[in-house]
């Protein structure tokens, strides 16, 4: 099992580019197999959860080629079957983005559920619902999502709780329905437009992506494309806060600010320097950062996703700050290993009370989840001494050449494998 060690104490500085976005990747891919044409798709990012749902579609038949690292060419032509039986794929929570993609083109998909989840209950009765009301019947049967139609009609949903998943595969499959779907209460993040624009691109008809109300008109089939995805909002936002919590100064290459303010007006409130470019922004940050108080919402509110990273600064900076876990109810499960490294923070319910102390100090801890390992990640860069982070398998299903990318910027992390790597890493950290 990999681990890294880290000295912590560096500020780091330089530049970062980021790549493409992990979750409006898993929709596309998904996506792509819903035309018999090829569709070719640029800045894939290499990371687990795009793995392992690329070898699942390879295994019901979709061909994939990956002729670059951030370029795969999808074949949907010859796909024998709708059923998914993969122990991997039970492993990645977008696994059912393959329901409403194959549901939309040959009206049939089975699909295993992931189990329970690190950060909190992710039930999925609202893509149940956006199925049957096109028409499918839906099942769970035997740890996975059946659904089947004879034929998918539009209808009028309104989601009773905004989702990002449900969004997107009521889409999906609306694409391909006979016609007008509306979509009510939809999600508005990111990768909901750029899942939109992509369809679109292979000849779908959806209207008002970003808003809350999102207008499908069927079309009989989709045609092949070639599509580039969007930067990854919760990376970028990685390193920015990276450059809050160490006092550093970083830009952050290759995103688009707009998707990026939710943090931006964070940052501003802590007391970092803030410069917007087209592609960039640049972050650097004094000491000490000041508190505030965040709750996580959906698009355009504070991202769920960020908010172990914020979590992290805050507990650097000067005074009491709130944070409020407005989406999943069990996502500060990574406080307890920043506590062993001399945070001051209380959890009550969905919210954090941290009162913010000069330093952390380095410790062994372990990654809870993706987010919460990345923010462990910042902890020990900000810590003194030495953090061995237990299990980099979580961190490396969301961030490609994270330890790679953290160097490059100055930080003070190796990668190891086993007790020898770790005793040779040690002395080139000292
Ligand atoms: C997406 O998950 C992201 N995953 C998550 O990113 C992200 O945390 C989340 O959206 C919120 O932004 C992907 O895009 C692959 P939801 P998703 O459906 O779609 C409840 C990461 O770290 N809900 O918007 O599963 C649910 O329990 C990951 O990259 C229902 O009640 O999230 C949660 O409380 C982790 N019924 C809330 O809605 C449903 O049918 C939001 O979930 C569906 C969801």
């Amino acid at each position: 099992m990999d681990r890294y060690a880290i000295m912590g104490g560096t500020r780091l500085q330089g530049e970062v580019p980021i790549g493409g976005a992990k979750n409006a990747a898993l929709a596309i891919l998904a996506a792509a197999v819903m035309t018999n044409e090829p569709v070719r798709i640029e800045n894939v990012p290499d990371v687990t959860d795009i793995n392992v749902l690329l070898k699942a579609m390879e295994r019901i038949g979709v061909k994939i080629e990956r002729p670059e690292r951030h370029l795969v060419i999808i074949d949907g032509s010859r796909i024998e079957s709708c059923i998914i039986d993969d122990e991997y794929l039970k492993r990645i929570r977008a696994s059912y983005y393959l329901v409403g993609a194959l549901l939309g083109k040959n009206k049939q998909a089975e699909v295993p559920l992931p189990g329970g989840c690190n950060i909190g209950v992710r039930a999925i009765d609202q893509h149940i619902k956006g199925f049957s009301a096109l028409g499918a019947k839906v099942r769970i049967l035997h740890g996975s999502i059946a659904a089947q139609a004879d034929e998918l009609r539009g209808n009028h949903i309104f989601l009773d709780k905004v989702s990002v998943g449900a969004t997107i595969n009521i889409m999906m499959a609306s694409s391909l329905a006979s016609g007008k779907t509306i979509i009510e209460n939809a999600a508005k993040e990111p990768h909901v437009v750029d899942l939109a624009n992509f369809l679109n691109s292979m000849g779908a008809n959806i209207k008002g992506a970003g808003t809350d109300v999102i207008r499908i008109r069927g079309v009989e089939k989709l045609h092949g494309t070639d599509y580039a995805i969007i930067p990854d909002q919760i990376e970028a936002g990685t390193y920015m806060l990276a450059s809050a919590a160490t006092h550093g100064d970083v830009l952050v290459r290759g995103v688009i600010p707009k998707h990026l303010e939710c943090i931006t007006a964070k940052l501003c409130e802590i007391g970092c320097h803030i410069t917007e470019y087209d592609d960039a922004v640049r972050v650097s940050a004094p000491e000490p950062l000041t508190s505030t108080q965040v709750k996580t919402l959906p698009y355009p509110g504070f991202p769920t996703d960020m908010q172990p990273q914020i979590t992290v600064a805050l507990g650097l900076a000067q005074g009491t700050s709130i944070v409020t876990e407005g989406i999943f109810e069990n996502r500060f499960k990574y406080v307890d290993e920043l506590i062993r490294m001399g945070a001051s923070i209380k959890v009550e319910g969905n919210m954090a009370v941290i009162s913010g102390v000069p330093r952390y100090s380095g410790a062994s801890i372990t990654a809870p989840d993706l987010r919460a390992g990345a923010a462990l990640v910042i902890a020990a860069m900000a810590a003194e001494g030495e953090t061995i982070i237990e299990d980099t398998r979580f961190i490396e299903r969301g961030y490609e050449d994270f330890e790679l990318k953290l160097r490059a910027i100055g930080a003070k992390i190796e990668k190891v494998s086993s007790d020898r790597e770790l005793k040779k890493a040690r002395l080139r950290l000292a």
